[in-house]
This record gives structure tokens, sequence and C-alpha cells, in this order.
């Protein structure tokens, strides 16, 4: 070990008497890392609740991302890989975040008695962001996990027996509270820390993206709770033929086997 590290360890200053950037510069990863997972979960509701609109849209979003528009056929590896960058990327924020965490009784009862004293919105939502992002240590890597290696295992029935069949309904429900309030206090506090929307006057743009973190919070609430209960009312039709994958059915073909039946 060299001795500069040794005295940076014990006095906290460098030998050229400098403080380091390093906790600076993790603070940036820790924010751009939260941005892109809070973005990206946006996007991800909006693809996964494409069940609502019929179990065809689901079938084309998910070949979509198979990249069949690409190839002509479906490869669920490039899925695969994708979910790969997520997990990292998801691996990384989780160490960031951690760095932050009361270690040990006395500096969590230390912050808990400040919270309670100071009774401010921001500090609460900082405590709502420990709980659930140590929630989501283990159910969002239960889920990545298993969108990585089954990959193959997507679409509206495959999907859809997973949840019901395979039994991550619990899981996907608190994932889901977790995953709402973490993401949309995360995007609220990034802003607010960086100032980005601050314009001429701070205190009012705070209050102003308060209100839409809380709009933000039940929009995508809503079409989380709303897709899970489409998936489950499908798993549940389908629980006789389970491993089943879905065929689409386009409204061509549906209208010409009528015709034919009639005829
Ligand atoms: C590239 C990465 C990801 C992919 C490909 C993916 C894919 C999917 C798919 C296909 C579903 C439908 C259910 C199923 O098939 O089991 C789903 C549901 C869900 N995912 Fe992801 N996911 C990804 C990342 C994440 C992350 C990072 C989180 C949060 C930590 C997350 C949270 C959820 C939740 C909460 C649901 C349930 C949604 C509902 O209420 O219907 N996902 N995801």
């Amino acid at each position: 070990m060299e001795n500069a590290d040794i005295i940076e360890s014990l006095t906290g200053v460098s030998k050229e008497r400098k403080k380091s950037r390093l906790p600076a510069k993790l603070d940036f990863y820790q924010s751009a890392t939260g941005v892109f997972l809070g973005l990206f979960m946006w996007a991800h509701m909006i693809l996964v609740s494409s069940i609502l609109l019929g179990n065809n849209a689901m079938y084309d979003v998910t070949k979509m991302f198979e990249g069949k528009f690409l190839f002509g056929e479906g490869y669920p590896v490039i899925v695969s890989i994708a979910v790969f960058i997520v997990f990292v990327i998801f691996i990384l924020h989780a160490g960031l975040a951690m760095r932050k965490f009361p270690d040990n009784y006395k500096q969590y009862k230390n912050f808990k008695t400040n919270m309670n004293l100071l009774q401010h919105d921001d500090t609460k939502y900082w405590f709502i962001q420990a709980y659930t992002g140590f929630a989501m240590f283990f159910l969002g890597s239960i889920h990545l996990y298993t969108m990585m290696v089954q990959s193959d295992k997507i679409g509206p029935y495959a999907s859809s027996d997973r949840i019901v069949s395979g039994w991550y309904w619990p899981l996907y429900i608190l994932l889901l509270l977790a995953v709402e309030f973490h993401g949309a206090i995360g995007l609220y506090r990034v802003s607010v820390k960086w100032g980005w929307f601050d314009g001429k006057n701070p205190r009012e743009t705070r209050a102003n993206l308060k209100k839409a973190k809380k709009v933000v919070t039940v929009i995508f609430l809503t079409l989380g709770v709303l897709s899970l209960a489409a998936y489950i009312k499908i798993g549940i039709g389908h629980e006789g033929r389970v491993g089943q994958m879905y065929t689409p059915t386009s409204s061509i073909s549906i209208q010409y086997n009528q015709n034919k039946k009639v005829a």
C-alpha cells in the first residue's frame, strides 16, 4: 500500500492537502444511472401495458424487441443482452446508493429523529428511497435474472403463465409499488439536486415538481395495476395450457375463418 493512501485514509485529505473529488464523481454517477433507470422504467411500463390493447399488440412489441423487423424472425438473445446491460446499470446504481445508507443504529436513530423534528417532505422522501431501494435489491434482481435467462418466454401467454402459474404476481405487486414510488421520487430529487428546472423561482418550481411527481406516480401505478390485472386474467384462462406460446391472429384471418364457417 502506498503511503499517500494511508495518509488520506487517516486525515481525509491527500498528500497535496486536497479533498478527494471521488465522492462528488460518485454522486454524479449515482444520479446518471438513476435517471437512466427512471426513464427506462417509464418506457418499460408503457411497453408492458401494451397487453391492455390486446394479445396481438403485446406480441408485436415482444417481436419488435427480438429484432424481427430487422432479421425477419425474432432472436430472444437480443433481449437477454439488453437485460444484461440494464442489470449492470441497476447493480451499479444500487452499489452507489448504498454508500448513503446509515450503517449503524446510532446513525439510523439520528436520521430518524431529525426527520421527525424537521417534518420536511424531501427528507422523508430520502427515507422512502432507502426502503424501496433496499426492497428492489431483491425483487428487481429476481425479475431481471428471469428476463435475462427466459427471454424466449416473453409474450401474452408466456408472461401471463409466469405471473399466474409461476407465482410471480406477488413479486410484481411489491416490485411495482417499490419501483413507482422510487422512480418518481428519484427523478424529482435529482432534478431538485442539480437544479435542472429552477427557472426564476426555484421555490415555486419545486412545488410544481412535487405535484408532477404525484401525478406521474398515480398514472404509472394505475397503468401497472391494470396491466397486471390483464396478465392475471389471461393467465387464469390459460392454466390448462401452461407453456403454450401465443400465435398471433390478424383481424383479416379471423374475418376469413368466420366467413368460411358461415359458407
Ligand atoms: C431490459 C430489462 C427488462 C425487461 C426486458 C423487462 C420485461 C418485462 C416483462 C416482459 C414484463 C411482463 C411480465 C413478465 O413477462 O414476467 C415485465 C413486468 C414488470 N417489470 Fe420488467 N423488464 C425489465 C426491467 C425491469 C426493471 C429494471 C424493473 C424494476 C426494477 C422492472 C419491473 C417490472 C414490474 C414491476 C413489472 C410488472 C408490471 C405490471 O404491473 O404489469 N422491470 N417486465
